[in-house]
């Protein structure tokens, strides 16, 4: 837990510097909410069946099918670093805003700290968005409703 409210602290003082560029990748991708409506629920289902290919194709390995890995993810592995968690609602993904997930796919786990792979040498910011996206579409109604509000938060820093 500790180390990951570390990392969120971190990462979120990266997010506010390039929120401006965050916001706009966004609207690029979602309808902009109508004014005093929360945002809507990205249901773009090309950009979600897109994330989908990325993710079966680099992500499931580790994160299993539907992001349903790893069970017993708070458990250090023998190497003293954190198994896979899992992508879905049961875990911690829900917790971070676009800008913080975007930086934790793009950068990977912080130098010798975890098994997280980056990939911004691999996936362009686009494929990056789309698997976020399809990352998104796995948490149920309510827990993206929290989502929202951690979203608003920080895109309102
Ligand atoms: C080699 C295994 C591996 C692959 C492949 C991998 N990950 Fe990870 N991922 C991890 C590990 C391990 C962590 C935990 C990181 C840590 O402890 O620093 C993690 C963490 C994450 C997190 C943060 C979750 C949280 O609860 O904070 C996200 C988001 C994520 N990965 C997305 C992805 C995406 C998207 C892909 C595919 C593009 C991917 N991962 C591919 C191993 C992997």
């Amino acid at each position: 837990m500790t180390r990951i409210s570390i990392r969120a602290v971190m990462a979120l003082s990266l997010a506010l510097l390039v929120g401006a560029c965050g916001d706009q990748g966004q609207q690029a991708t979602a309808p902009a909410p109508t004014a005093g409506s929360k945002p809507s629920r990205l249901q773009d289902a090309e950009q979600v069946a897109r994330g989908e290919a990325v993710y079966n194709a680099h992500c499931a390995e580790c994160h299993g099918i539907r992001g349903v890995a790893t069970p017993e993810w708070r458990k250090p592995g023998p190497d003293g670093k954190y198994p896979p968690p899992p992508l879905d609602d049961s875990a911690h993904a829900w917790h971070h805003p676009t800008v913080v997930l975007r930086k934790v796919i793009a950068k990977g786990s912080p130098a010798g700290m975890g098994n997280m792979p980056a990939w911004e040498n691999k996936l362009s910011p686009q494929q990056i968005d789309d698997v976020i996206a399809y990352i998104k579409s796995l948490w149920s109604d309510e827990i993206y409703d929290r989502w929202l509000q951690i979203e608003s938060q920080a895109l309102a820093r």
